[in-house]
């Protein structure tokens, strides 16, 4: 008898492995190397055994002795079988709640092809342009939509969720305008309550305070810096906010004295332009099709969220949300842009712009801390775009403002008062004398949620959401509901008939969008399939090779872990549906908490922030709230981060309110302890938090991280461990009791989701006891902590519906299914280190010259041998069909290599010996055979193009070009760009679809490409 992850922590006793059980386990699925290759590649590095040689990898002293209390694996039917009665629990009512989140119809095209697609969802954030070109120009369609639909001429590619989008908003804000004297932020009391909730935890760090108020009424003065508006409102009403701009604009005093000749009366303008508040709009992007863009009425800045451009509820997430704004605060943008620039042979190229700005160069400087989004999410929300057209979005918003608008008549022939006059797609029922619980136990009967607006002094009011999905059905049953739970006397038909349903003037949109002929010309399945296809194509994702990028944990995402996103049970829940109806989550968070709490040892976990860098930001707020605790929260604000430090910490740590002080390493790599306990003791009663990565960014299991714990403790800090790593301590060591206080995890590193191509994650903390109480709240739902901080994401459970992936993942492998893929994981490291060494010099190793599970290659010698950089050797690994390892990081001119355990022997050796003829192809240079400009690897990647051009010029073979190793012949990856020009496009920024001519020419004009442009 084993047992299994339980609800209550405890254990649930069921039949163990027999003859008649586990016809198939799935461990050896998910392992890559098989059982006797095993035993050779541990032979090949001299142990006798696996085992031996994790003994001597992995520290004695931090060593975990005993399996997890997480029960046998599963076979795939065995565990689907199990998770569906679980996800069956949850039951669909139609949800008319609104608060940004909509049902809506995913275009089976889609779904299948993007959503349930390995190549599209196993791709990583295309950080290798010319072998991404795909998904970039999916993003760019993402953009160039956000762009036309909100009329604000740059946009990013996406962000995490609207609430923090609105958040990180208000950053930029505060960034341009704010100052301690100058410290408001205005919030429309209209704005969705989660996003309110955000931006309080958000200011609170910096000293901003947030004052939530009525636009209408309140007095902007000098000492404003930024205001959010929802649009439409929470409740539906559709303002003008003409007056607000004029409002914030008269908020500061135009810069008077004698303007200079040179500068003028537009000098003075430019200059009060640049003082006024920034204003922030909310926008729902569907509505946009309808009501004037918020770019035409002033809006500074747009966000919000794309989750009804095809994306399921899924109970919170994971969905895109989108930020676009005017040109002067591009540099300041959150999250990536992509951008057009050009490539080798003068082609339009696209990739990710501005990348100067990121969090990954500027660390403690950069403008947020963002790393992973929602590319997923963003590519299924252009598609939408692409699928439907202007034309077909339009009828779309259409057909739900008009059954809203038959809905308001509905219910005013009802008896009831219908609070506003102009709407989109909410409608406010004032219930006058109708009790409330009558009619919510009427919704009830007919299997429907509306929302319930709580307000202190109007009569009890409630709001119904028309949705995409919404039928005429639908709207007989919510006149039901309204009509004491009789048929209404008139049908919806007769109301949409008998009453117009034109948005009035002011708020009307006249203007064109998505003009871009993408948008216009893929509306036949047929078209948008090979479409889908084509960009596919053009990406290399985890179905064409290993993507070995240490730090990111490319495993497998298995099939069987997938399987459960697309089910109803699970994506068709809104995320403020009432706790009754959604059993089988409750159900599922408190397993995996216990799972990760298990695997952690630290015994409370929150699984809301939905990225590595939120669990970072919350993980630092926990603790900033434990010191408060303790009366210390204004002096402990100095966070130590080693210099090896991924760039999110001091990114997060900025964002907690905390000051960065970095802690040298030494020349292993390791935190240099004589100056971790100067900085301590220097800084002893100040200091906050240490935040480490462990094993180190540099691939060590480092021996002294128990007194790195220790040395923080006594002086009175706390230890946050980053666990981007995880997956070499599963089962084999655990942060609580190595020392950490904090955790977080990558559920799209170690626990098996896929990354999207850079997004969704999901980034769960785990906490110690006395940090329990501070865990993240939510304003609409029992979340968190007794005395918990407020939301970092929108959703109470950030990305819930991705999380069946991990719960799949442990459930599938169990405690010794999870131990042996750290194993692997860390023996293949060393296979492909010890493979490599003789050819490349390996940086970091423990102190038997093992790594952890990554290896960094030190590629900067053949800079001088052989003028070759990193880059180029990145980009002649494309010719072989890898993608390369991880650039630059932790070190400059480094290659750092993480395999995982489910890449097999044959794979790995093939990676070895691409690297190896590449270290060859470097000799070549060296030894004065090959040109030290003209050569494979300066001029790598090679395109199918180039290669049959019959100007063939190079003074190498067109077969040592595209055909280097045999196995390219079997299978070629082409790239479909040359070697792109970052710098260009950064020069002019590029950030939404060129005209389609300047695909025609196939060449960028001299001169740069077309500016970043305002809506049509
Ligand atoms: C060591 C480390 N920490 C933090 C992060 C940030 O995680 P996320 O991208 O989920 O925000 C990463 C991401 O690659 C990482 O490698």
């Amino acid at each position: 008898m084993t047992s299994l992850m339980t609800p209550s922590g405890g254990a649930r006793t069921v039949r163990g492995p027999g003859p008649l059980t586990d016809a198939d386990s799935f461990v050896p699925r998910h392992i890559g190397p098989r059982p006797h290759d095993v035993e050779a590649m541990a032979r090949y590095l001299g142990y006798d055994s696996l085992d031996a040689l994790i003994d001597a990898v992995v520290p004695e002293t931090i060593r975990f002795r005993r399996p997890l209390a997480l029960g046998r694996g599963r076979s795939e039917i065995e565990a689907l079988r199990s998770f569906r009665q679980v996800a069956g629990r949850n039951q669909i009512f139609r949800s008319f709640i609104g608060l940004g989140y909509y049902a809506c119809l995913t275009p089976p095209v889609i779904q299948r092809n993007i959503l349930e697609n390995p190549a599209w969802y196993t791709a990583y954030t295309p950080y290798q342009a010319e072998i991404a070109q795909g998904r970039l120009e999916a993003l760019l369609n993402f953009q160039t939509m956000v762009i036309d639909l909100t009329g604000l001429p740059v946009a990013n590619a996406s962000l995490l969720d609207e609430a923090t989008a609105a958040a990180e908003a208000m950053g930029v804000a505060w960034n341009t305008r704010g100052t301690h004297e100058r410290n408001i932020f205005f919030v429309s009391r209209d704005c969705h309550p989660q996003t309110i909730e955000v931006l309080r935890t958000r200011a609170k760090a910096h000293g901003i305070l947030v004052v939530v108020g009525d636009h209408r009424a309140f007095a902007f003065g000098p000492t404003v810096f930024g205001a959010l508006v929802q649009y439409p409102a929470s409740d539906g009403a559709v303002p003008d906010f003409g007056t607000l701009r004029a409002a914030l604009d008269a908020s500061v005093t135009p810069m008077g004295g004698a303007a200079s000749e040179a500068t003028g009366a537009a000098g003075r303008d430019a200059r009060h332009a640049a003082e006024t508040p920034i204003l922030v709009v909310a926008a729902d992007l569907l509505s946009l099709t309808l009501l004037k863009p918020p770019g035409e009425w002033g809006a500074d800045i747009a966000v919000g969220s794309t989750q009804r451009f095809g994306v399921p509820l899924g109970y919170g997430g994971p969905h895109a949300a989108y930020f676009s704004c005017r040109e002067e605060l591009t540099r300041q943008m959150p999250g990536r842009i992509i951008g057009v620039s050009r490539d080798a042979d003068g082609r339009p190229a696209l990739r990710m712009a501005l990348q100067t700005r990121e969090q990954h160069i500027r660390r403690e400087k950069a403008t947020s801390n963002v790393c992973t989004a929602q590319v997923l999410l963003a590519v299924m929300a252009s598609m939408y775009a692409v699928w439907h057209g202007p034309a077909g979005l339009r009828r779309i918003a259409e057909r739900i403002h008009r059954l809203a608008v038959a809905f308001a008549e509905g219910v005013h022939r009802l008896g009831y008062v219908v609070t506003h006059d102009v709407y989109f797609d909410t409608v406010r029922v004032e219930l006058g004398r109708r009790k409330l619980s009558e009619l919510l136990r009427e919704a009830r009967a007919q299997t429907i949620n509306v929302r319930v607006l709580a307000d202190d002094d109007g009569p009890p009011a409630v709001s119904v959401s028309i949705q995409e999905t919404t039928t005429l059905r639908d709207m007989a049953d919510l006149f039901a509901v309204f009509n004491g739970g009789l048929p209404a006397p008139f049908t919806p038909d007769q109301l949409a008939d008998e009453v117009g349903a034109e948005i009035p003037e002011p708020v009307a949109r006249r203007s064109a969008y998505l003009t871009h002929p993408v948008f216009n010309r893929y509306q036949s399945e047929t078209e948008m399939l090979r479409y889908i296809r084509r960009l596919e194509s053009r990406d290399l994702s985890l179905t064409t090779s290993m993507i070995p990028l240490g730090s990111c944990t490319m495993k497998l995402n298995a099939t069987a872990e997938m399987l459960p996103i697309t089910w109803r049970d699970l994506s068709r829940i809104h995320p403020f549906a009432p706790r009754e109806q959604t059993d089988g989550y409750s159900i599922l968070f408190e397993r995996l908490e216990h799972a990760l709490a298990e695997i952690t040892g630290l015994p409370a976990v929150s699984l809301q922030p939905n990225a590595g860098s939120q669990g970072e930001y919350a993980g630092l707020l926990v603790i900033r709230r434990h010191h408060e605790s303790r009366g210390e929260g204004r002096t402990r604000t100095v966070c130590l981060i080693p210099q090896s430090a991924h760039g999110t910490n001091p990114a997060s740590a900025v964002m907690a309110g905390l000051r960065v002080v970095v802690v040298k390493t030494d020349a292993r790599g390791n935190v240099d302890l004589a100056d971790l306990r100067a900085k301590a003791s220097l800084h002893g009663s100040e200091l906050a938090a240490l935040m480490i990565t462990y094993p180190s960014t540099h691939g060590v299991f480092e021996e002294g991280i128990r007194e790195v714990c220790d040395i923080v403790h006594a002086a009175g800090g706390q230890v946050y461990l980053d666990g981007a790593n995880m997956n070499a301590m599963v089962g084999l060591c655990r942060p609580g009791d190595i020392g950490a206080d904090v955790c977080h995890l990558n559920l799209h590193k170690t626990f098996c989701i896929p990354h999207g191509g850079g997004g969704p994650g999901m980034g769960p903390i785990a906490v110690a006891a006395h940090l329990a109480p501070y865990l993240p709240g939510h304003p609409l739902a029992d979340v968190g902590g007794v005395e918990g901080i407020g939301p970092v994401s929108a959703a109470p459970w950030g990305s819930a519906s991705i999380l069946p992936i991990s719960y799949m993942y442990i459930d599938l492998m169990g405690a010794e299914g999870l131990a042996r893929a750290t194993k692997v994981a860390i023996l293949n490291a060393n296979y492909v280190a010890r493979r490599l060494e003789t050819f490349y010099p390996v940086l970091y190793k423990g102190t038997r010259g093992l790594v952890a599970h990554e290896c960094i290659i030190d590629t900067r010698p053949y800079k001088a041998s052989a003028g070759v950089e990193v880059e180029d050797i990145a980009k002649r690994l494309m010719d072989y069909g890898f993608h390369a390892p991880t650039v630059s990081f932790p070190v400059a001119g480094t290659l750092m290599v993480e395999p995982t355990e489910s890449e097999s022997k044959e794979e790995l050796d093939r990676f070895c010996d691409a690297m190896i003829a590449i270290r060859e192809e470097i000799r070549e240079i060296e030894e004065g055979r090959a040109d030290r400009q003209h050569n494979l690897l300066k001029r790598a990647p090679h395109t199918l193009e180039q290669v049959v051009s019959s100007g063939w010029d190079r003074p190498y073979t067109r077969e040592q070009a595209a055909f280097p190793a045999p196995w390219t012949r079997l299978h070629k990856f082409w790239p479909s760009v040359a070697r792109i020009d970052s710098a260009f496009g950064d020069r002019t920024l590029v950030c939404s679809c060129p005209p389609t001519d300047a695909y025609a020419d196939e060449t960028v004009p001299a001169g740069s490409p077309r500016p970043a442009r305002a809506a049509p």
